[in-house]
């Protein structure tokens, strides 16, 4: 069996719920007291080409936690950042280490990189994807509601970056319904609509420009920045563009009662989100950012360690 990449969230198509549930039974196991060193002996190899707070710390946690060990690596401090090439790079690193976890601007560069190395290679976000985010998502999700099948799960604002793109595939692809609310500027990516329509059996999938097409359906709401990484030179144009798209009281009064409120953060408060709602009871931001760590340690144990449940 040759080595598995985790790319984009389909790279979980068949084993994303298992992953869900064996990250809950870690999360229990290490806050029990019980030993989770499932990685002893094992490295991972963190490419950083953007800032991270979330990724950064919570993949080398979770190394830790499981007793390997992880190693950070900013682009600036590696031959990568003054010409070395992305394929040497790879083949260089796979020589060290057992998988390594790429943050990239582009993913071209994603794709190259894994192709070379001999290594899984992970991503830990680029232009088109956040896949452990979404993990992480989906394993809150069903921690708070039991399930993700047959759930209602809205998300508003710029519908063309990472986030907006995992989850649409995300959610097709575990049958939660998802509605998309942008401006009709940044909507998802046509050919990744067009994939996830191919995925979904019987999951809807709806994308509006209107946020009165959220209503008390909604089981989860979720947002992002409207000026993600890489995006800086528009910030000003997208804060004139984004206006009205604000998640506010007034916006989560719309939705079921017991809806929750997921953001990946980093938030702006007052832009994407108020801080009232991203700190209020409906939601559940911090457990989010915790579970990054048990979902992330839950795909380790399964690219590294298969055999210890039962692959
Ligand atoms: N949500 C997320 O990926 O955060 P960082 O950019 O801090 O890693
Ligand atoms: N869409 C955001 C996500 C940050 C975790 C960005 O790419 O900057």
């Amino acid at each position: 069996m040759g080595k598995r990449d985790i790319i984009s969230i389909l790279d979980m198509k068949d084993d994303i719920e298992e992953i869900i549930d064996l990250a809950i039974e870690l999360k229990g196991k290490a806050k029990r007291g019980e030993s989770i060193k499932y990685l002893k002996g094992k490295t991972l190899a963190m490419i950083f080409e953007k800032s991270s707070t979330r990724t950064r710390v919570s993949f080398e946690v979770a190394m830790q936690k499981l007793g390997g060990y992880a190693i950070f690596l900013s682009k600036n401090d590696i031959q990568l950042g003054r010409g070395e090439t992305i394929e040497d790079t790879a083949k260089v690193i796979s020589r060290y280490v057992d998988a390594i976890m790429y943050r990239a601007y582009s993913h071209e560069n994603m794709k190259e990189l894994a192709k070379h190395a001999t290594v899984p290679v992970i991503n830990g976000l680029d232009n088109e994807e956040h896949p452990c985010q979404v993990l992480a998502d989906f394993m809150t999700i069903k921690e708070k509601k039991g399930k993700l099948k047959g759930l209602n799960f809205a998300y508003v604002g710029d519908g063309d970056n990472n986030m907006a793109h995992s989850y649409l595939l995300g959610c097709a692809m575990v049958g939660m319904n998802i509605l998309i609310v942008s401006p009709e500027k940044y909507q998802p990516r046509k050919d990744l609509v067009e994939k996830a329509k191919e995925i979904a059996s019987g999951t809807k999938i709806e994308i509006t420009d209107s946020m009165t097409a959220l209503n008390d359906s909604i089981d989860v709401i979720a947002t992002d920045t409207w000026v993600s990484m890489g995006d800086e030179a528009e910030k000003e144009q997208r804060i004139k563009d984004f206006h009205g798209y604000t998640i506010d009281s007034k916006v989560m009064s719309k939705l079921k009662p017991d809806a929750i409120f997921l953001h990946c953060l980093p938030a702006y408060y007052g832009y994407e989100v108020t801080k009232d709602v991203a700190h209020g009871k409906q939601s559940v931001i911090f457990d989010e950012a915790e579970n990054r760590l048990w979902a992330q340690a839950a795909l380790l144990v399964k690219l590294l360690s298969p055999s210890t449940f039962g692959d």
